[in-house]
């Protein structure tokens, strides 16, 4: 797959099927993941799959408290806002997340696969992401979508840890939890606020210098078609 395509279409897949990713398929990924770069090239990363259904048994239920607390802590008032004026474009575009968030919920135990990414003595907690973010792209190549959530560090991290047997007292953090599946809907160019209206030059509020109204990607304003599968990407 051409890197643009990866990069511009690797969305949040989060409604997939019970179909398993094979062995291979997970190797692939995994290989491409830890060629990413990390602070000072430590490496301190640990990449655990979860594919036990009495695992995702015991996850499943810490998960769902855990989304169900977000709904009514962080994203409280734009539960509220959707709830009073649900037509409007802001409020849709709320609640096709939270849909989608709560299918991974309420559907934990069917996903055939989770990545938790854990990092050591990191203070900028970012070590981990260009491996984990390359991991959705590689997944992204070979057909698999995949949603990061970080959803579990809420209240629940601890417990998570401990299902998963990390050992504790030796600074492992536990960073984000990563579905993969093969997904019921089909790819799309993310929409996205443009960049030149989130970029700036030298000076915070200044212009950037440059406009791009619409992706650039497909080239010469083509309208992306997928390769794949019918259905809604959410
Ligand atoms: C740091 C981070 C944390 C996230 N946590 C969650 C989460 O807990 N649950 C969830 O369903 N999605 C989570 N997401 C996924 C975002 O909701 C998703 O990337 C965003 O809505 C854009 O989706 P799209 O690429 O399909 O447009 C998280 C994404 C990031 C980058």
């Amino acid at each position: 797959m051409e890197l643009h395509e990866a990069l511009y279409t690797t969305r949040a897949m989060r409604r997939v099927g019970t179909d398993p990713v094979p062995y291979d398929v997970q190797a692939r990924i995994l290989d491409a993941a830890v060629r990413a770069p990390s602070g000072g090239n430590t490496q301190g990363w640990r990449f655990l799959l979860v594919d036990d259904p009495a695992v995702k048994d015991r996850l499943g239920p810490l998960y769902r408290e855990a989304i169900d607390t977000l709904w009514k802590t962080v994203y409280a008032p734009r539960v509220a806002a959707a709830a009073a004026d649900p037509d409007s474009a802001e409020s849709r575009q709320f609640l096709r997340v939270q849909r989608s968030s709560q299918w991974l919920a309420d559907n934990f135990e069917r996903v055939p696969l989770f990545l938790f990414g854990f990092v050591q003595h990191d203070p900028t907690g970012g070590s981990i992401f260009p491996a984990v973010w390359s991991a959705m792209l590689a997944a992204r190549a070979e057909g698999v979508g995949t949603a990061l959530t970080a959803v579990l560090g809420i209240g629940h991290r601890d417990a998570v840890m401990e299902v998963l047997g990390v050992p504790p007292g030796r600074g492992w953090h536990m960073s984000c939890c990563v579905s993969f599946g093969y997904p019921t809907g089909r790819w799309d160019v993310a929409p996205r606020t443009s960049a030149h209206e989130v970029a700036y030059r030298n000076t915070w509020g200044e212009s950037v210098g440059f406009e791009v109204p619409e992706p650039l990607w497909p080239a010469n304003g083509a309208a992306y078609v997928a390769n794949s599968l019918a259905g809604e990407a959410e």
